[in-house]
């Protein structure tokens, strides 16, 4: 997955927080492919880092008076990515346009819609997490393809074993548990209830999960595909509690060292998995969510390349 951004299944995906991306442009490697970043008057723009006059990085260019202005020769973009201004003759170049991509701004995190199609609604946090909550950041990367990224967090047998000391603590593997997938979500339960006390995970395809651990704390990963073997995670942690100044800053940096810590224990786990293609894996009761998961990846829509085109008959669109 994820040698281009044409190989992701649409969708909206959080590709940085808002804190990495300010008025200078950032550079964004995501989805295989070099983006640049940067904050406009209206907000955030994100697009790909090649400048369509000659294919110099943006990133290392500035902003202008709200444009994006490329380095190499000063050609000044707009957020639509429409090219306002080339220098030697102090106007916009007609149809010269680098490629942006819609993206929005919540939860602490930058979303980009990415894959076939225009985006379908907005990305939206889970609507059961603590009211009013304090939030904490974790950002880590890790060397491992998006799919085995987010199996992990399907993969609720692993909790006894991988964190006895952690999330795992007390975690009794022959528990029942109930995987209840919809068309684009899956909830694991962990217990035979599934009323509004009892503690869940909730996947939404294809990168957001989190676990509702009781009604004042949560924990939610959002996955971003760096590329094909590569995948960034944003863990945080949601609180109702401990939120006062000064015992706030204090518990913030208690939960961030726990959340490193469960994050160490996973990670070794995950990039040591070799089964490839991951039909080699052999499947079990207990993992019935990564099978609904990879079910959903097989029905996900790419976008059409211009081979798929041609193979359908259909015109070759324009470059
Ligand atoms: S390469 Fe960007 S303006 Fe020429
Ligand atoms: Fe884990």
């Amino acid at each position: 997955m994820f040698e281009t951004i044409e190989d992701a299944p649409a969708g909206w995906y959080p590709v940085a927080s808002t804190q990495e991306v300010g008025t200078a442009p950032t550079l964004l490697p995501r989805f295989g492919t070099r983006l640049v970043a940067w904050r406009g008057p209206q907000g955030v723009v994100i697009g790909v880092d090649a400048c369509p006059h000659r294919g110099a990085s943006l990133a290392l260019g500035r902003v202008r008076d709200g444009r994006l202005v490329c380095p190499f020769h000063a050609f000044a973009f707009d957020a639509h990515g429409a090219c306002m201004h080339m220098p030697d003759v102090a106007a916009p170049a007609p149809g010269l346009r680098m490629r942006t991509f819609p993206c929005h701004e919540a939860g602490g995190l930058l979303w980009m819609w990415a894959g076939a199609g225009a985006p379908r609604g907005l990305p939206g946090f889970f609507e059961w997490l603590p009211a009013d909550a304090r939030t904490t950041l974790v950002a880590e990367d890790w060397e491992a393809p998006f799919d085995l990224v987010v199996e992990n967090q399907l993969d609720h047998l692993h909790l006894h074993a991988v964190h006895p000391d952690t999330v795992g603590r007390g975690v009794v593997p022959t528990a029942p548990v109930k995987v209840l997938p919809e068309e684009d979500r899956v909830r694991v339960w962990f217990s035979d209830s599934t009323d509004a006390r009892s503690a869940f995970a909730e996947y939404r395809f294809p990168a957001l999960w989190g676990t509702k651990v009781g009604t004042t704390l949560a924990l939610t990963i959002g996955f971003a595909p760096i590329s094909a073997t590569r995948t960034r995670l944003y863990l945080q942690g949601h609180r109702g509690f401990a939120r006062a100044p000064g015992l706030a800053a204090l518990v913030d940096q208690g939960i961030r060292r726990f959340h490193r810590k469960v994050l160490s224990q996973d990670r070794p786990i995950v990039e040591s998995q070799v089964h490839a293609p991951r039909a080699a894996d052999r499947l079990f009761r207990s993992d019935a969510a990564i099978r609904w998961f990879r079910e959903r990846l097989t029905h996900a829509v790419k976008t059409p390349t211009s081979e798929d085109a041609a193979a359908a008959g259909a015109p070759r669109a324009h470059a």
